[in-house]
């Protein structure tokens, strides 16, 4: 009986527990609205493949660009009968062709049928230098049967638009494989404003929400196909996997779109197709057979975009080439027009450098952003500072860049400090300076309404804020309270927000202070977005109305995943003006869109200390790195909540190796400096910061080769190992750049860990030189030192040994090269160097070196393509160590040309610092300039 009663109990709790777990799911996944109850969105997916009865007529080239009118089915007769509100108007397509094997697709409207109001096209994100790489189109080609028109792309490519109805798509000259497509399954929707009729209801009503929608429905959809495809990526901004889920299809339990709109998201869950801080909507495909492909659809709307799992389309009639497989994907965006790019990669790399020379290169960083950051919410006054500063020193652990967040200003008035608690803020920013260290202070984008207070004054009198849909100052609910958000759509608006960062309106600032953008989505704390439950929780966020207006008469619907972007635009020209064109800007953003990467770093937002977490930093990240963005980070050891040491101190032993390394706190939760879990641990997170400051001459040419080519920093396997298969969906390890490979430890007190490994050479375990076969998994011990992480043989690493302060004191410190052989006894590796600081960099002024070990030589070549005769970069700097790994061979001796220099080849630690651990073919001090050419014959 007591048995009984007890078994009793325990079910009980455990339906108590259950129920618990899933209303806390269910309540976070109905927190945000989603596609059934966004009207256009619901409308878009209740479409079936065949429904698109659009045909292309009056196919012809003009100026160098394909254009045609697509008409429906029924119209094609009469295409110029006088046509009233209905659908029935000719969409104006062009097609145009670029260098690279890129296709730009627009689709829009004819302005000259109704002048009711031109629909939105987003500016300012599009290179203007990218019109130059224009292939003048002459000759149009007609398929045999007469259905298609075909135009050149490349010697390899073709591009082909098939009349009725109408689908555009690329493919290989030879052989004819298709690469992709849009509306293969003619699913194309294009609402085209009309005019209201009576009695039509266009307002949309959303949990006490009115959105006005003056010019009613207004959205586009439309299916894209990847041939030879096993995976898609991309379209961030999503805390979930890197290989992008099936959302519909045969199999799929129904979900959620991958939504894109850039929504300040309250504890944002681990696992969710729900759209976070920032949207790009740029898909990548990949798969083995063919290699990579590209799709951006430049809109910026909120947007869904459904993953179609195969065989989605069994009943639809539709035939496509069989022999290829496919990856279907939906899009469909609330307004806009269609803007689309078409890249044929065919190699990962390929498709990032064609989509970079689009939306632009990533900038690139100083010195000093590339190195480790401390924040948190809130040092809370300059004592507060200077201990934290002097406490760094005292525990040798460098950094470079203390942060101020919210509570340093006088009222949440930005650009200002609060006096009691900040007295001397160009003081401490100098004592920071001295040490060669920085400050960072945030800078939101809403406007405290308070009429004393100078940024509100002027930028109300000039008229400079986001209206209301009566034509009002908008006016929301932020940090300050009432505030006012900045019109920076507009360039003058910008370019007036980019003056305040002088020394004389931001009062108190110094050279060596940089900024944060934060809030910028914008979040508007009484927005109408998007909680179904109509409640706000906890802190939740929500954003401006979509019927707010623009100047020019745009809506805030039409721009709202672009509005952070150009406040982090206008916040990095104005950093760019304060420093008379000399000082590389740095502000991180929040909010992101297209193009992002040339305005600064980013940030995956509020995130929570928990392993779950941890581990989705990873394919976050990676995610951001294929579209663009190499420059990010996730806050280190969690924002919300106290992490246990031991996932503070694995969060350091990986953001080590974010491209952008900060830690961050929220103000609710204890101080976790890294001197406060013990000896034990302050040393091993020591380590860690250590390990990324040896590395920064590596991480520093890495963002270099992104700011030349936008090959991200951070890397998924399958970049660097395209073929191979194992690496397409594993986000629990990464690379940085093309030699290093890093595993995360995502679970507690983890003894072992699976480490795939990839490609036919060996890797070296980069704290103990221990070798590992290549195209293996290995079952590893796992230590609570470091994550694994290895160099891939045939590669070489610059390293910088000695520990200082900060990166700008390492300046003139000398190099080590870690050489790391392959079968082939063969190596090679690249140095970057420049003032870390300027632009001069962009006019030739730097080093860069190829390093290349063969036939038992090391040389040193120059790759710099400096003009002769232009600005130049001086480096005294020499190379103090070179560690060879996996030689076959013992040299004894090694002789430097051209000095004529025999220097003795030693054994030596692989870490000057580590005990115990085996010892490698060393030369030590071969001091041999690192800008000169030079080549060591190892004897
Ligand atoms: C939200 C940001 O995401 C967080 O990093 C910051 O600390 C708070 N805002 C306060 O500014």
């Amino acid at each position: 009986m007591e048995t009984q009663l007890e078994n009793l109990r325990l079910l009980f709790l455990f339906l108590l527990l259950g129920s618990h777990l899933s209303s806390v799911f269910s309540w976070k996944k109905e927190e945000f609205r989603n596609c059934i109850q966004t009207p256009f969105c619901k409308r878009a997916r209740h479409r079936n493949p065949g429904s698109c009865a659009l045909v292309a007529h009056d196919v012809t080239i003009v100026n160098g660009e394909l254009t045609a009118k697509l008409l429906p089915k029924e119209n094609h007769e009469n295409p110029d009968q006088d046509h009233d509100q209905d659908q029935s108007k000719p969409l104006i397509l062009s097609l145009s062709v670029y260098q690279d094997g890129i296709v730009r697709l627009k689709i829009d409207e004819d302005p000259k049928l109704d002048p009711r109001k031109k629909r939105f096209e987003v500016p300012d994100v599009i290179l203007p230098e990218f019109d130059q790489k224009k292939l003048w189109l002459q000759k149009l080609l007609t398929e045999e049967d007469s259905s298609s028109s075909v135009v050149y792309l490349s010697d390899s490519y073709e591009v082909v638009l098939r009349h009725d109805p109408f689908e555009v798509y690329v493919r290989e000259k030879e052989g004819k494989r298709r690469v992709v497509s849009i509306n293969s399954h003619g699913l194309f929707d294009f609402e085209q404003l009309k005019v209201k009729k009576e009695g039509e209801e266009w307002e949309e009503r959303f949990k006490g929400h009115t959105d006005t929608r003056p010019y009613g429905p207004q959205s586009i959809s439309f299916d894209v196909s990847f041939y030879d495809a096993d995976f898609v990526y991309g379209i961030p901004e999503h805390a979930t996997s890197l290989a992008l889920k099936p959302t519909r299809g045969p199999g799929v339990e129904e979900s959620e779109p991958y939504r894109l709109f850039n929504l300040d998201v309250f504890e944002y869950v681990h696992e969710s197709p729900f759209g976070l801080y920032g949207s790009i909507p740029f898909m990548i495909s990949h798969g083995k057979s063919r290699g990579t492909s590209g799709f951006f659809w430049l809109n910026s709307a909120e947007m869904q975009i459904d993953v179609l799992g195969s065989g989605w389309d069994a009943e639809s009639g539709i035939s496509l080439p069989s022999s290829q497989s496919r990856i279907d994907t939906f899009w469909m965006s609330e307004a806009g027009i269609v803007d689309t790019f078409f890249f044929v990669g065919p190699g990962p790399k390929d498709v990032v450098r064609q989509y970079t020379s689009v939306t632009g290169r990533p900038s690139m960083p100083q010195l000093f952003a590339t190195a480790y950051h401390q924040c948190r919410w809130n040092y809370r006054d300059e004592e507060d500072v200077e201990n934290v500063d002097s406490k760094f020193d005292e525990h040798d652990i460098p950094y470079d860049v203390l942060w101020l967040d919210i509570e340093h200003t006088d009222g949440k008035r930005y650009l200002t400090w609060d006096r009691v608690l900040f007295p001397h803020p160009e003081e401490m920013q100098r004592k920071l300076a001295a040490k060669g260290r920085h400050m960072v202070t945030i800078v939101d984008p809403h406007i405290k309404r308070d009429d004393s207070y100078f940024l509100h004054k002027e930028a109300s009198q000039k008229g400079y804020y986001v209206k209301d849909a009566t034509g009002n100052d908008y006016d929301g609910w932020c940090w300050p309270g009432s505030s006012s958000y900045l019109d920076v759509v507009n360039p003058e608006i910008r370019s007036w927000w980019a003056e305040r960062f002088s020394s004389k309106v931001y009062v108190g600032s110094t050279p060596s202070l940089y900024i944060w953008n934060d809030m910028n989505e914008p979040s508007v704390f009484n927005g109408p977005e998007d909680m179904s439950s109509g409640k706000m929780i906890g802190n939740a966020k929500v954003t401006m109305p979509r019927d707010a207006l623009h100047q020019g008469g745009v809506e805030h619907r039409e721009v709202h995943n672009a509005y952070g972007y150009y406040f982090h635009m206008a916040t990095s020209d104005g950093l760019v003006k304060r420093g008379d064109g000399n000082d590389r800007p740095f502000v991180l953003s929040r909010a992101f869109f297209a193009g992002s990467q040339r305005y600064g770093a980013v940030w995956t937002g509020d995130n929570t200390a928990d392993w779950d977490h941890l581990r989705v930093s990873v394919p976050m990240i990676l995610t951001l790195g294929l579209t663009g963005l190499s420059f990010t980070g996730a806050d280190v050891g969690g924002f919300f909540g106290n992490p246990e040491p031991e996932l503070l101190v694995r969060w350091y032993q990986i953001g080590a190796y974010y491209p952008f390394f900060r830690a961050h706190a929220h103000h609710d939760t204890k101080r976790r400096e890294p001197w406060l879990f013990g000896e034990r641990r302050t040393e091993l997170i020591k380590e860690a910061v250590h390990m990324r400051y040896m590395l920064l001459p590596y991480f520093y040419t890495l963002f270099r080769e992104a700011n030349t080519s936008g090959i991200p920093v951070a890397r998924p396997l399958w970049m660097e190992f395209p073929s191979e298969e194992a690496t397409f969906s594993n986000d629990e390890a990464f690379m940085v750049g093309n030699s290093l490979l890093v595993q995360g430890i995502y679970t507690e007190r983890a003894k072992y860990a699976s480490v795939y490994l990839p490609g036919k050479e060996s890797w070296y375990d980069l704290k103990t030189g221990a070798v590992y076969k290549g195209g293996v998994t290995h079952k590893l011990d796992v230590s609570e030192e470091s994550v694994p992480a290895f160099q891939k043989a045939g590669t070489i690493i610059p390293r910088k040994d000695r520990f200082r302060r900060s990166s700008t004191q390492m300046i003139n410190d000398p190099y080590t090269l870690v050489i790391a052989l392959n079968s082939s006894q063969k190596a090679e590796g690249e140095l970057y160097i420049d003032d870390g600081k300027s632009f001069s960099f962009e006019k030739g002024a730097y080093i860069h070196r190829r390093f290349v070990f063969s036939n038992g030589k090391l040389t040193s070549h120059n790759v710099a393509s400096n003009a002769p005769g232009g600005a130049q970069f001086l480096s005294e700097c020499v190379i103090e160590r070179i560690i060879l790994l996996g030689c076959s061979a013992g040299p004894k001796n090694a002789l430097i040309e051209p000095e004529n220099n025999n220097v003795e080849i030693e054994m030596g630690p692989l870490l000057l610092k580590s005990k115990g651990s085996s010892s490698f073919i060393t030369i030590r001090k071969p001091n041999i300039p690192v800008a000169s050419d030079w080549t060591i014959n190892f004897l």
